[in-house]
């Protein structure tokens, strides 16, 4: 049988921590429906005791959101989980998600705690968090720098304190995917009672190796996966959401155990929202969502696309809601592409006039970076008036 992997989405936390970004509620209420559509199961609304902004939103969110678990993180102290409660108690699945470092760096100079300390902490705010809420989730802030036997002993004591999900973040970036993939193997074979609870995976970005350590957690058996809308996020960012479930169905070969329920239709058009409302754009070459994703330019692959899609697309730009691909004409660009695209503007010239007008267009790709329809036109406009 298919494991079901989860997909939590953080654009609205750890998104909203990419430097420049801030959302107001609006905007945050717009994209926690268009996850909703797009069929995400958890949606991280943010971090409610951050602001009174915040706050609300996170509430709101909660207020309207149905199909999808609605979290809002919290410090492993009694006044941040106080107010994450306050703010989704309204959701018809609210979740709070805790978080507590467990690294030696991290213990030693961020939270100045033994981890003796942290430990008992740890444990004492699920059982908190479990007074008001029967979904919480826990992570181990830093979990890949942690001393492994430390991690087991934190995940086991928050587990049995009735922790429903236990995240492991690579909270920096910092690990490979076959280091990940042991590390939550290990935790698998190791910590009692695991299999009673989701484990969730959360990597960042700093070495761009944020998805690769996702899919190699999911293989090892992490349930739930976090990410981000065009992987934004703290510095480098986050897994891209698009990039993991692009990954798992266009190699479903290799992830044939694997089902999620994320509708790949809403992609292209969720991608769009984010950027638009975060005012960060989408690098061309970003795989699956990048304007280039599914544009060809040389003339070899645009004559191989042009008879068989498939000799240079593994997925097709219908499966993230785009209508087509694009041929980008340039001076690598052949002939054959260049007759497909006059068709395509209404032209039907003849043999002698496509080879005048392809004899033009090569000598201005020469100065262009790329052709667009107007010279294209403009091009043709004169071989029509020369016959
Ligand atoms: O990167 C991280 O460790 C986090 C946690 C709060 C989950 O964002
Ligand atoms: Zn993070």
């Amino acid at each position: 049988m298919a494991t079901r992997i989860k997909i939590f989405d953080t654009t609205l936390r750890d998104g909203e921590q990419t430097p420049g970004v801030n959302l107001n509620i609006h905007e945050k209420l717009e994209i926690a429906k268009q996850l909703e559509k797009l069929g995400v199961d958890v949606i991280e609304a943010g971090f409610a005791i951050a602001s009174p902004g915040d706050f609300e939103a996170v509430k709101a969110v909660a207020q309207s959101i149905k199909n999808s678990t609605v979290a809002s993180l919290c410090r492993a102290v009694e006044k941040d989980i106080d107010r994450a409660w306050e703010a989704v108690q309204y959701a018809a699945n609210p979740r709070i998600h805790t978080f507590l470092a467990t690294s030696d760096i991290h213990m030693k100079y961020k939270l100045k705690m033994t981890e003796e300390e942290v430990f008992a902490r740890a444990v004492e705010m699920v059982k908190y968090a479990k007074k008001y809420c029967k979904d919480i989730e826990f992570s181990a802030e830093d979990a890949s720098r942690t001393r492994v036997d430390f991690l087991y002993r934190i995940i086991e004591g928050v587990i049995n304190a009735g922790a429903t999900v236990v995240n492991i973040p690579d909270t920096v970036g910092y690990s490979t995917p076959e280091e990940f993939g042991n590390l939550i193997k290990g935790i698998k074979n190791n910590v009692s009672n695991i299999d009673k609870v989701d484990i969730s995976v959360h990597c960042h970005n700093d070495l761009g190796l944020a998805v690769a350590n996702s899919l190699a957690a999911m293989v090892n058996g992490a349930t739930q996966l976090e990410c981000t809308v065009n992987g934004l996020g703290e510095r480098a960012g986050n897994a891209s959401m698009e990039e993991i479930i692009m990954g798992i169905n266009t190699r479903k070969d290799y992830y044939n155990s694997f089902e999620h329920r994320i509708d790949t239709i809403q992609i292209y058009r969720t991608s769009k929202l984010v950027s638009s409302m975060t005012g960060i754009n989408v690098q061309p070459n970003k795989a699956i969502v990048g304007a280039n994703a599914f544009a060809h330019e040389s003339g070899i692959h645009q004559h191989g696309v042009l008879s068989e899609k498939s000799t240079y697309e593994i997925m097709t730009p219908e499966s993230i809601g785009l209508t087509q691909n694009r041929m980008v004409l340039g001076k690598l660009s052949g002939r054959h592409a260049f007759e497909e695209r006059l068709k395509e503007l209404g032209y039907n010239l003849g043999p002698d006039e496509v080879q005048k007008a392809f004899e033009q267009f090569k000598s201005l790709a020469d100065k262009k970076k790329e052709v667009t329809d107007r010279d294209i036109e403009a091009l043709v406009k004169d071989k029509v008036s020369d016959i």
